[in-house]
């Protein structure tokens, strides 16, 4: 086994809650996992498959890693594109221990021929291995000790619904954080990292996060950073706004890459609607990255509209950009 096709959760945890308790917001999904992990608990067995799916950052290995600390089971990482062939995956497969955790992350690069031996891997237990080609070929079976897979995906629609229906603990969506949760984890964040954060700047932070904890603190660092270098003992509203100001986002926590976006859809292509591939060959961006970053959050404060004819920018978007919705745009406005 090769050492990037499986990793020991060693991931960086500085400011991961390794409580249940301190895992703030997603109550939902929350409250079912535990009622089935205590279930199992019970049973004494492992609990059955899950898979996390939602946009980046939202939590899906820090509940994966809560997960594993209220089984008191270990967890294994590995990811869809590590694991290229069915050996890589025989190989992890079989190196669990009873009981043991496999995370798989981006579980929608998989590729076809890996998904089918996981397959019977999650049902019945069993590693069906073919050995050899052409008529001498033949399959050995395996028996595989107890295990739980939880994968976690950012675009549940490539899932195949074959590999999507084995996961028969559930499908658990995460959804967008609160404002108020936002700052909660922040207000956590900042007693870790042992900085003071006035409660203004809380708020100016999380309006600025994405809904997500993983901006959130990424955010919180960067004003921890700049207060350090300049012998500031309390990030204040006068050290965010130079943080900020620094880092190109904006007041509802838009990237110059989000504004580019947007800016592209109304200046080149009238407010669309337009195609990703050809909003991203304008940009000379990754569609992916627009697809599974930018877009996710600018869906979610209502500045682009998905049609089935492509993107378009909604009258919020001209707004929030100061740009003038000119007689050659598209009619959506006058639906
Ligand atoms: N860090 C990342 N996600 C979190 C959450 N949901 N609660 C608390 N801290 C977090």
């Amino acid at each position: 086994m090769s050492s990037n096709q499986i990793r020991n959760g060693s991931l960086d945890a500085t400011l991961r809650p390794e409580k249940w308790d301190d895992y703030i917001g997603q109550r939902s999904v929350k409250e079912n996992l535990s009622i089935l992990i205590k279930a199992a608990k019970e049973r004494k067995q492992s609990p059955e498959h899950l898979l996390f799916y939602g946009p980046p950052g939202l939590g899906k290995t820090t509940l994966t890693h809560l997960v594993a600390k209220e089984t008191g089971n270990q967890i294994k990482i590995t990811s869809g594109p590590a694991i290229e062939k069915v050996g890589d995956l025989a190989s992890v497969i079989t190196n669990l221990s009873p009981n043991d955790i496999l995370f798989i992350d981006e579980v929608h690069r998989l590729n076809k021929s890996v998904e089918e031996v996981l397959y019977p891997a999650m049902e019945s237990g069993s590693l069906d291995i073919i050995i050899g080609k052409g008529p001498s070929a033949r399959t050995i079976q395996l028996e595989l000790p107890p295990f739980t897979l939880i994968a976690a995906t950012t675009k549940i629609s490539l899932l195949s619904s074959p590999l999507r229906s084995r996961f028969s603990g559930g499908v658990f969506k995460l959804e967008f954080y609160t404002e108020e949760e936002i700052s909660e984890i922040l207000r956590r964040s900042a007693k870790m990292l042992n900085i003071e954060v006035d409660n203004k700047s809380v708020f100016d932070i999380a309006k600025r996060s994405r809904f997500t904890p993983r901006s959130a603190n990424y955010l919180l660092k960067r004003c921890r950073d700049y207060a350090q270098i300049h012998k500031r003992r309390v990030i204040d509203l006068d050290v965010t706004e130079k943080v900020f100001s620094l880092l190109g986002i904006d007041e509802i926590g838009l990237t110059k890459a989000d504004r580019t976006m947007l800016e592209t859809i109304i200046m080149n292509f009238g407010g669309g609607p337009v195609g990703l591939n050809t909003v991203a060959a304008s940009l000379s961006e990754d569609k992916g990255t627009l697809e599974e970053y930018n877009e996710p959050y600018l869906i979610q404060v209502g500045f682009i509209e998905r049609t089935p004819r492509g993107r378009m920018a909604t009258q919020k978007a001209y707004e929030h950009l100061n740009k003038e919705i000119s007689s050659n745009d598209r009619s959506l406005f006058n639906k």
